[in-house]
C-alpha cells in the first residue's frame, strides 16, 4: 500500500530526474551525445516511460497528480533537448563551414593545355588574309613528278636551275617536290579554260639543305593568279596588301629584278624591315628591307603547259616560304626551332 513516503521518495526521484536530465542536456556536446539523452529520458524504455510505469501501484488520485507532474517533466525535458540542439546544430554547422572554407586567392594547379604550332598560327594568318582577298586554297601531293616539279614549269633536264634545289629523288622520274610551284601546274590543267585563276596552295616541300636558316623540310606557300589583262601592278598590289595585313599598315614592298625559268619578268620582293621599320638595323644589316618571296609573270610557256593560251590571258605567281615569314613575325633566327618541338619554345613563340 502506498503511503506519504513512498508518494514523497517518488517526487524526490522525479526532480532527481529532472535536474541530471538538465545538466546532462546542457553538458551534450554533440547532436549525437543528445539523441542518446532523449532516448535515455523519452525514449519507450526511458526513464521517465519507467518512472510513470511504476506508479500504478499508487491510488488513483496520488497517481494523477504525480502523473501530471511527470508529464510537465518529460515536457521540460522535450523542450531542453529543442534548444539544446540548435544550438549544437549552429555550432556544428560554423565549425563544418570554418574547416571547410577555400582559400579562392590561392595559386591554382596549372592546367597545361596545348596551342597551335607558331608556324600552323602563322600559315592560317597568311590564308586567311588571302582569303580574304578572294583566293582559293589549293592542294598537291608532296611525292611529285618530275615533270610537274620541273619540266612543265620551264625547267627541263639538265637546266642549271635544278641545282638550286637539290632534290630528293624516289626514282628518275619521281621525287619529293622541291617547291610548291607544280601545284600551279595541276591546278590550272584542272581549271582550264575557266577564268580567273585566283588560288594559293601551301605545304611541305623538301631539298638536301641544313642550316640554320635551311631545313631540309619546310613549307611554301605558292600564289597564281590568271584572268585576262593581268599585270605586274596588280601583283605590287597584291602583294603590298599581304605585306600591310601581315606586318602592320605601315609595311611597304619593292620589286627587284630576278629571274625564275616560269615567270618573265622576274622579281624578288622585299618587305621593309619588320624590326627597325626601314631606318636599318642587324635584322636587314643595314638595308631596311628584307627579302620575302620571288614572284613573276607567269611565262608564257607555263601558261600553256597549263592549258591556258598566252596569247588571251596572261598571270602572275608567287612563291614564299612560311618558316621565314614566322621567323620575322617572331623575330626568330634559327629555323631549326620549329622542328625540334621543345615544349618551352613551343608555349612561349608570339607570347612574350
Ligand atoms: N618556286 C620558287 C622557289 O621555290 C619560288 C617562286 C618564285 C615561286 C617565283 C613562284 C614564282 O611562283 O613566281 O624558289
Amino acid at each position: 500500500m502506498a503511503n506519504d513516503a513512498d508518494l514523497e521518495q517518488r517526487l524526490r526521484d522525479l526532480t532527481l530526474v529532472k535536474d541530471t536530465a538538465r545538466s546532462e542536456i546542457d553538458n551534450a556536446a554533440d547532436t549525437e551525445t543528445l539523441e542518446a539523452l532523449r532516448i535515455k529520458y523519452l525514449g519507450k524504455k526511458g526513464l521517465l516511460s519507467t518512472f510513470l510505469k511504476g506508479l500504478g501501484n499508487l491510488p488513483q488520485e496520488k497517481r494523477r497528480q504525480i502523473g501530471l507532474l511527470a508529464n510537465e517533466a518529460r515536457e521540460l525535458v522535450e523542450v531542453l533537448l529543442e534548444r539544446r540542439r540548435d544550438v549544437l546544430k549552429r555550432k556544428e554547422l560554423e565549425e563544418r563551414l570554418s574547416a571547410e572554407r577555400i582559400d579562392v586567392s590561392l595559386p591554382a594547379t596549372p592546367v597545361l593545355i596545348g596551342r597551335k604550332h607558331p608556324l600552323m598560327e602563322t600559315l592560317e594568318e597568311v590564308e586567311r588574309i588571302f582569303t580574304s582577298m578572294g583566293f582559293e586554297i589549293a592542294e598537291g601531293p608532296e611525292v611529285e613528278y618530275d615533270y610537274y616539279n620541273f619540266v612543265a614549269l620551264n625547267i627541263p633536264k639538265g637546266h642549271p636551275a635544278r641545282d638550286m634545289q637539290a632534290s630528293f629523288y624516289i626514282t628518275d622520274e619521281i621525287l619529293l617536290r622541291t617547291h610548291t610551284s607544280p601545284v600551279q601546274i595541276r591546278a590550272m590543267r584542272s581549271k582550264a579554260p575557266a577564268l580567273p585563276v585566283r588560288l594559293i596552295a601551301t605545304g611541305k616541300v623538301y631539298r638536301r639543305d641544313d642550316d640554320a636558316t635551311h631545313s631540309p623540310m619546310f613549307h611554301q606557300i605558292e600564289g597564281l593568279v590568271i584572268d585576262k589583262r593581268v599585270t605586274m601592278g596588280d601583283l605590287k598590289g597584291v602583294l603590298l596588301e599581304f605585306a600591310r595585313q601581315m606586318y602592320g599598315r605601315q609595311a611597304t614592298v619593292r620589286l627587284r629584278p630576278s629571274y625564275f625559268p616560269f615567270t618573265e619578268p622576274s622579281a624578288e620582293v622585299d618587305v621593309s624591315c619588320t624590326v627597325c621599320g626601314g631606318r636599318g638595323c642587324r635584322t636587314c644589316k643595314g638595308t631596311g628591307w628584307l627579302e620575302i618571296l620571288g614572284s613573276g609573270m607567269v611565262h608564257p610557256k607555263v601558261l600553256e603547259n597549263g592549258g591556258y593560251d598566252p596569247a588571251k590571258v596572261t598571270g602572275f605567281a608567287f612563291g614564299m616560304g612560311l618558316e621565314r615569314i614566322a621567323m620575322l613575325r617572331y623575330g626568330l633566327d634559327d629555323i631549326r626551332v620549329f622542328f625540334q618541338n621543345d615544349i618551352r619554345f613551343l608555349h612561349t613563340v608570339g607570347r612574350m
